[in-house]
């Protein structure tokens, strides 16, 4: 999605009205929680004629619902003959979805018309820049320096500054393997420490194995303690940097950039953009939406982080509804629809049937504890063969609810929802269908928020959504 023309800008507007349409049809679903499937018995919930197809159909086949477009090429004549064969809602639903979501696959070429890292190949220093990091952060922040760096080659700016910066690791790749100078905020002292202590570690490693000229391109990043928010000036922010970086005075420009500033670091991050006459650009790659404040959240608040737009903040005073999404709304948007597409499809019953078991957890605390609902348990991985009192034992481990002995837990009730596992993995599925829309409203809404300051504004998915599935960025220049 690149946007820049008022056209553009109509575009985004109707695209926000329509998709807050189905938001409201389908908010019955979408503020349901999984785990209150019996308590609350949602499968009575839905359609008629979706509960009849849906309870003949093999789990396997509900991947349909949730194919990409990606998946969808590989075989796509099976797809057409199956997808007839669904109720007329769902099949219009899915169309709808599709033709308004931002699309989660990432560009094919990406990759090529990126700059390079040579240092990031490099025998003895590669694994420096991997200290700490998992598979996961490895695949974003080596495509994520690229695409800041391309930034960086396209627009004449001094430094980047980097929001919510934690280890430093994707201002590592940018300071020695592309020699852009960064100002790096985080707010934990502690990852900043360790931060210094990892960067200290590569200089002397590259001391021995890099020759001067190679060693005079690196620049070491300023790593600053600070808290970042709404109520953060400008002036303050630009004078924090000026003295990072030991300036003589504000005449600079940079961009901003941001890997998963979670919470309202997000919306922070572009107010403080729009707002610095020195901010010439901004990437970023969005996370955790559902600790977003929202007026229903956090009423007294006078800036929140959704919604951002004036079109949707005006609409927020006259018709509130119109445009709220809810706490489970976001939440379900940051779930990893790939994956469980994947195991669908390979009909991972085991693995499948773990929300069921959640669900009739959930059932057996509120008849004994009704004030203790939604309460947090432990996470458990189904293995093969495991009953629901081993499965409650490890759940409740360390909670009140240990305390309720097996007696309790052997009632006909846990039985019965056992057996309807698949209905709840079809409930679990027709929510996930709908969390890249709620994605894609909170996109549209950050895209619309820049376009009427006059951005020219860019997102798209930039990592593979199996390994990082909050993958699209958020990038703009000022015109
Ligand atoms: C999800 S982590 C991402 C860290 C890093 N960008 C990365 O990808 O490895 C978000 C980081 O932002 C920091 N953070 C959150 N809110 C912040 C704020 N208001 N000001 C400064 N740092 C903040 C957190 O402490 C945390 O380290």
């Amino acid at each position: 999605m690149h946007q820049s023309s008022s056209n553009n800008m109509i575009d985004i507007s109707n695209k926000l009205d329509t998709c807050l349409n189905v938001v409201k049809k389908y908010e019955w679903l979408l503020n349901s929680y999984v785990s209150d499937f019996y308590v609350e018995d949602h499968w009575n919930k839905l359609p008629l004629s979706w509960q009849k197809h849906l309870e003949q159909l093999p789990v396997e086949s509900l991947s349909e619902l949730l194919q990409s477009d990606v998946d969808v090429d590989v075989d796509v004549g099976v797809q057409v003959t199956r997808r007839s064969l669904w109720p007329l809602e769902l099949l219009a639903l899915r169309q709808v979805l599709c033709s308004l979501d931002i699309s989660r696959t990432p560009k094919r070429q990406l990759e090529v018309e990126l700059p390079s890292c040579p240092l990031l190949e490099h025998r003895k220093l590669k694994h420096m820049f991997m200290k700490c990091v998992k598979p996961k952060k490895s695949h974003e922040i080596k495509r994520m320096a690229a695409i800041c760096a391309r930034s960086c080659q396209q627009n004449s700016i001094d430094f980047v500054v980097d929001f919510g910066a934690g280890l430093g690791h994707l201002a590592r790749i940018l300071g020695y393997g592309y020699g852009i100078n960064v100002c790096c905020f985080e707010m934990q002292a502690n990852l900043n420490q360790q931060a210094l202590a990892i960067d200290a570690k590569l200089e002397s490693m590259a001391a021995k194995h890099l020759d001067a000229s190679e060693l005079a391109k690196f620049k070491r990043s300023a790593h600053l303690t600070q808290r970042l928010s709404s109520s953060t000036k400008p002036t303050e922010f630009i004078e924090s940097i000026r003295e990072a970086f030991q300036l003589p005075d504000t005449d600079f420009q940079f961009g901003i950039i941001g890997l998963h500033p979670c919470g309202d670091l997000g919306a922070t991050l572009m107010r403080m953009f729009l707002n610095c006459e020195q901010a010439k650009f901004l990437n970023f790659v969005g996370c955790c939406y559902h600790k977003m404040s929202t007026q229903e959240s956090q009423p007294k608040m006078d800036l929140h982080g959704y919604p951002l737009s004036s079109q949707l903040r005006r609409q927020l005073q006259t018709d509130a509804h119109s445009c709220q999404l809810s706490y489970e709304a976001r939440e379900i948007a940051c779930h990893a629809i790939e994956l469980y597409y994947d195991r669908l499809k390979a009909g991972q019953h085991e693995y499948l049937k773990i929300h069921s078991l959640r669900a009739a957890a959930e059932r057996i605390i509120v008849h004994h504890f009704p004030d203790l609902r939604h309460s947090a348990l432990r996470n458990v991985k189904h293995a093969p063969g495991m009953t629901f009192n081993d499965y409650f034992q490890k759940a409740v481990e360390g909670t009140r609810f240990a305390e309720l002995n097996s007696t309790q837990l052997n009632s006909k009730q846990i039985e019965t929802d056992l057996l309807h596992w698949e209905r709840i993995v079809c409930f679990y599925t027709l929510r996930l269908m709908l969390a890249p829309h709620v994605e894609s409203i909170i996109l549209y809404d950050r895209a619309m928020f820049l376009l009427e300051k006059g951005c020219q504004v860019n997102i798209e998915a930039i990592f593979d959504p199996r390994i990082s599935p909050r993958n699209h960025i958020t990038s703009a220049v000022k015109n």
